[in-house]
């Protein structure tokens, strides 16, 4: 595993598992009733899919170490994970993994203090510590108020590192006018159709680390699509996935990738055995269209992202 040294000295890997669940509660076998509920309801809705993708994602945290990763993104909104992660990772000694989870947006909207939101965060999560703690969205009149709590957790030492998520050029400045510590990471969604140039050169020159999620952009049928692309698959013999994930090493962000199955696990963290050229790296970058596949931190509706 390669590692990425942030602004504070603090030492993260370089590629990270997305654990954002649906619904984590209902996945465990115990809950058999509100489970069978669950499960009839996805059915008349159509939509077993989700309850599938949970038990994969599950599967793929219980067996990611031995499968080469060791760092986890999570949420307070993110549908039990930080449970999950805790039930997955047990036998796990605690240095052996690291943790990213944020501080939600319900939580900034009703003024809750970040420390009891943290607590919350490492009693679900089992750890007496966090490795990154970031606030999950910019929201509007709120953010700033609680990056300088994040300052606090910080200096008592309860997370190793502070960053923020969906923050773009705008807000870091902002966050730069009141802040005594600035983020020592910006996750933001970032893949080849969407590159983010010149927040990558703004956060290079603060020294502020990007964690990319949506990483493979899901793999959207303009990059399927992408004759560029298959160009470079077919030079690397690798896959589309493993060919973005490896643009992002080389770029210098930490990709996040989800999935729900061993198979795509496994291929995910096969990228450090190649590199790319200047030119296939160039041919990569030629593909943004500045196409954003989320929610926009300038433009949504706070309390519906958690
Ligand atoms: N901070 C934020 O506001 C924020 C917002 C969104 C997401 N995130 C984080 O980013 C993580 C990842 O985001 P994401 O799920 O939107 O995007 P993603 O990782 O780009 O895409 C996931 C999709 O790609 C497929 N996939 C993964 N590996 C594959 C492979 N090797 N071959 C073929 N298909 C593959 C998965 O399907 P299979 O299951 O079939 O593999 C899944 O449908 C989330 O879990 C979350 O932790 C953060």
């Amino acid at each position: 595993m390669e590692y990425k040294t942030l602004s504070n000295g603090y030492k993260i890997p370089s590629i990270c598992f997305g654990t954002d669940i649906v619904n984590y509660e209902l996945s465990l076998k115990k809950r058999t009733a509100q489970r069978i509920k669950y499960i009839l309801k996805t059915i008349l809705r159509r939509d077993t899919r989700k309850f599938k993708r949970d038990k994969g994602i599950v599967e793929c945290t219980v067996h990611s170490l031995e499968n080469g990763c060791n760092f986890f993104d999570t949420s307070r909104a993110y549908g039990g994970s930080e449970r999950m992660l805790q039930d997955s990772l047990k036998k796990v000694k605690r240095d052996s993994y690291y943790i990213c989870t944020k501080l939600n947006n319900s939580a900034q909207l009703k003024d809750i203090p970040a420390r009891t939101v943290l607590e919350e965060s490492m009693k679900q999560l089992g750890v007496d510590y966090i490795d990154v703690y970031m606030l999950h969205w910019p929201v509007e009149g709120k953010y700033l108020g609680y990056w300088k709590q994040l300052e606090e957790l910080y200096k008592e030492g309860k997370v190793k590192a502070i960053g923020v998520s969906n923050c773009k050029i705008h807000h870091l400045k902002e966050i730069e006018k009141i802040a005594e510590i600035m983020p020592m990471v910006d996750e933001v969604e970032l893949h080849p159709l969407l590159s983010e140039a010149e927040l990558r050169d703004y956060c290079r020159e603060k020294k502020i680390q990007i964690m990319a999620y949506t990483s493979t952009a899901r793999l959207d049928f303009r990059i399927k699509a992408s004759k560029r692309m298959e160009q470079v698959c077919r030079e690397t013999g690798k896959s589309l996935s493993q060919v973005i994930l490896r643009w992002h090493i080389q770029s210098g962000n930490i990709p996040i990738f989800n999935t729900s199955t061993i198979k795509h696990f496994k291929d995910n963290m096969e990228i450090f055995d190649f590199t790319l050229s200047d030119n296939q790296m160039k041919i990569i970058d030629s593909i943004n269209i500045n196409a954003r596949t989320r929610y926009d931190s300038d433009n949504c509706e706070w309390d519906r992202l958690g």
